[in-house]
């Protein structure tokens, strides 16, 4: 019998509970945790409902569930869900090959697509699909024989340690492997992971359910959105990873995710395993005034511009719609989400909290001589840090949105130069004709998808805006000597950037010369120069030596509080490597006064249907389905479940990810947060950020019933 139970009045068990709960969930939620050290928080997931063993969750010897999960095109996560390589990721994910299929007459957007059979799955050029093979720490490998060193032949030494680990790793087996620092270079894992280059478009949704509710409820709940698209992973005969070929056949995973079409309960545990690409836990309090205050409204304003001129253009033509759907989502998903950040983070004064974590950090430090000496100082030197190189920080943020974001003759710019810059050497080894016709196959693509009407306006506005932006920062001379009205007329009329038969032309008839006269006449191409040779110039280097004392000085600060606050849950900073998170099925009462529910359902996407809010369009099959109520072994209460909430730390990169319940099974895809948590990037806080992900029932549904690919659910194997 323990303390607690003997004091049994009311009042303190209740207080007890309280306390224990609170503890608790600040223990289990926050964290994105590396996979091979799973087993430090086995007894604590447990605790929260889970069946499954360390072993069975991540295993080098055996499978285990991490086999079933793969990095995805680089920067989101999908899973197996079935023997014969059937890949589930988002359809936001798959959204770039879903659009680069579709044209006016086979409108995947609008229409969806589904294979009938295996051969007429769609091959994608480029796009991979990753295993992590395993995940090892090799901390003291890269750090072998760098006593005593001096900074930078400490550095040599690593790497040359680091070579020859990726060499022992990758011999004879086909895989890759990557070594990279965690928790600002205090720890280093070894990725060894095999890539597949065959993953071929199985089907979509349409628009309508994959991207419903559009940008109106990007990051928000309620949220409806069907966000899936299937793929199938395709292997050798030997089941290894091969080129795209008609000989290939369907990958036989190591493991794959059984589907739940269980009831959901309320509180359950979910844990959701996936690559979350970066965060940012440990800025300063001086770090997160300067993005609230400077760096992300500059931003969000340059983005205003393109999207008002993109969105008004989609909206008056079909072929706009389509050519500029994928770019448009590209840019309003991060100006929307920093929107909420901001938000966030001024509601719950996030730099009080930091003011505060700092004065905790330094008064611990003061305890111990040794600690002081080591810890004292280096929040207030991160602080001054951020001061002084403000300025190059928002000239490199500035000059990334307008150069790499903004108006896309750049991009066009950009992809040229890297081509005349190996003009010679392609001469010379005669490849020159072979790279020409690359060229302007890839222009062809390029100009699917570009409307010059519309890429002038945003040329007009953004230039405008970098110049009242940067203002005396590093701007080209023409930027400030010349109105952007005046540089577009010019560039817009005459570039080859702007218009395929110009650049087919320019491109045919190439030689030597023609590239100086394009370096001496094109306004778009000498713009770009200039503004690119002043990035890189002026911006790039400095940025650098930023990053790299900030980084040196984040190193220290962890390993403060590695050292001086042990009992804490510590994380590394997500940098796109596999992680676990675990939280639990549940809502959340983000806003005094008002509390979300842990799941929406179809009922609720008639509901906004109702309203002319075009991103609530649906097609007619749509409505036929839910007046039947034909929800069929899907429904939980007479109800189809569309999304539901947890309380799992996720970021971007984690779209895509299984939510998976207490036994290992699918319980749905994770593709977002709410808008009262897209603060977590930063700061994450229990009883507000949650994950929001796309139930499976809903999916399976989807498939069975809307799209008649029943097969596909056939497929996997279902656990009721
Ligand atoms: N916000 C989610 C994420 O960052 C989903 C984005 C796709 N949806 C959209 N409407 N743009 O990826
Ligand atoms: N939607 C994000 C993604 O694409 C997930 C998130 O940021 O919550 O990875």
């Amino acid at each position: 019998m323990n303390i607690s139970m003997k004091l049994n009045t009311r009042k303190i068990t209740a207080i007890l509970l309280l306390s224990i709960t609170s503890i608790f969930s600040s223990f289990a939620e926050e964290g994105m945790l590396i996979p091979s050290l799973i087993g430090a928080f086995e007894d604590d997931m447990k605790a929260m409902g889970m069946k499954l063993s360390a072993e069975d969750i991540y295993s080098v010897n055996n499978s285990s569930l991490k086999d079933a999960i793969l990095h995805f095109g680089g920067g989101c996560t999908a899973e197996l869900v079935s023997s014969q390589g059937l890949l589930l990721t988002n359809h936001h994910c798959g959204y770039s090959q879903i659009q680069s299929h579709s044209s006016l007459e086979n409108n995947y957007l609008k229409n969806g697509f589904w294979a009938k059979n295996r051969s007429e799955e769609l091959k994608n050029l480029g796009l991979t699909a990753s295993r992590i093979v395993r995940i090892q720490d090799v901390t003291l490998a890269v750090l072998e024989g760098t006593k005593g060193l001096s900074q930078s032949s400490k550095l040599l030494k690593m790497q040359e340690n680091i070579v020859i680990l990726i060499d022992d790793a990758m011999r004879g087996n086909g895989y890759s492997a990557d070594i990279k620092a965690f928790n600002y270079g205090n720890d280093f894992y070894m990725i060894v992971k095999e890539t597949f280059d065959d993953v071929r478009l199985v089907g979509t949704p349409p628009n309508s359910i994959g991207k419903f509710g559009g940008d109106t409820d990007n990051w928000v709940w309620p949220r409806h959105t069907g966000d899936f698209s299937v793929f199938r992973v395709y292997a050798n005969a030997n089941n290894q990873p091969a080129g795209i070929s008609d000989d290939n056949v369907p990958y036989k995973p190591l493991h794959f995710l059984p589907v739940s079409v269980k009831n959901r309960v309320p509180g359950e545990f979910t844990m959701i395993y996936g690559f979350p690409g970066s965060t940012e836990q440990h800025l300063t309090s001086e770090n997160l005034r300067y993005i609230i205050d400077q760096e992300r409204p500059a931003r969000i304003s340059m983005r205003d511009k393109s999207l008002s001129v993109i969105n008004a253009g989609m909206r008056s033509s079909d072929l706009i719609r389509i050519q500029y759907s994928s770019k448009q989502a590209r840019i309003a998903n991060g100006w929307k989400k920093w929107i909420g950040q901001i938000g966030g983070l001024k509601t719950v004064n996030a730099i009080q909290i930091k003011l505060d974590r700092e004065k905790k950090y330094n008064d611990m430090a003061a305890t111990k001589t040794e600690w002081q000496e080591t810890y004292g100082s280096v929040i207030k030197e991160m602080n001054e840090l951020v001061t002084q190189y403000k300025d190059v920080d928002f000239g490199y943020s500035m000059a990334i949105e307008y150069l790499y974001v903004g108006p896309e003759v750049f991009k066009q710019a950009r992809n040229l130069n890297l081509f005349l810059v190996n003009f010679n050497k392609f001469e010379k080894n005669g490849t020159l004709d072979a790279e020409i016709e690359k060229q302007i196959k890839g222009a062809k693509g390029f100009f699917k998808n570009y409307n010059a009407d519309i890429d002038k306006e945003i040329f007009i506005l953004l230039t405008e805006e970098y110049v009242k932006q940067v203002g005396d920062g590093p701007l080209p001379e023409r930027l400030k000597n010349t109105s952007a009205q005046d540089l577009a007329d010019k560039i817009f009329k005459k570039s080859i950037l702007t218009d395929e038969a110009r650049f087919v032309k320019f491109m045919n008839k190439l030689k030597a010369k023609s590239i100086k006269k394009l370096q001496k006449k094109d306004l778009g191409f000498i713009l770009w120069a200039d503004a690119n040779d002043k990035f890189r110039s002026e911006i790039l280097p400095g940025i650098r030596t930023y990053k790299g004392a900030m980084n040196q000085l984040l190193k220290t600060y962890v390993k403060g509080r590695m050292v001086m606050f042990p009992e804490e849950k510590m994380w590394p900073d997500a940098n796109s490597t596999m992680r676990i998170t675990y939280g639990k099925l549940e809502g959340s009462a983000p806003i005094d006064g008002m509390a979300y529910t842990e799941h929406t359902t179809l009922k609720g996407i008639i509901a906004k249907n109702n309203s002319d809010n075009p991103d609530y369009e649906l097609l007619p099959r749509m409505r036929e389905l839910a007046k039947k109520k034909d929800y069929g072994s899907y429904a939980q209460d007479g109800e189809l479940w569309v999304c539901f909430t947890g309380s799992n730390h996720t970021t971007g990169g984690n779209s895509g990810s299984p939510v998976i319940d207490a036994e290992g099974n699918l319980m749905g895809l994770n593709f977002d947060r709410t808008w009262e948590s897209t603060m977590s990037d930063y700061m994450f806080d229990a009883s507000r950020c949650r994950n929001i992900a796309v139930d499976i029932r809903y999916v399976l549904w989807v498939m069975d019933r809307y799209s008649g690919a029943k097969h596909l659910v056939d497929e996997m194997v279902l656990v009721k």
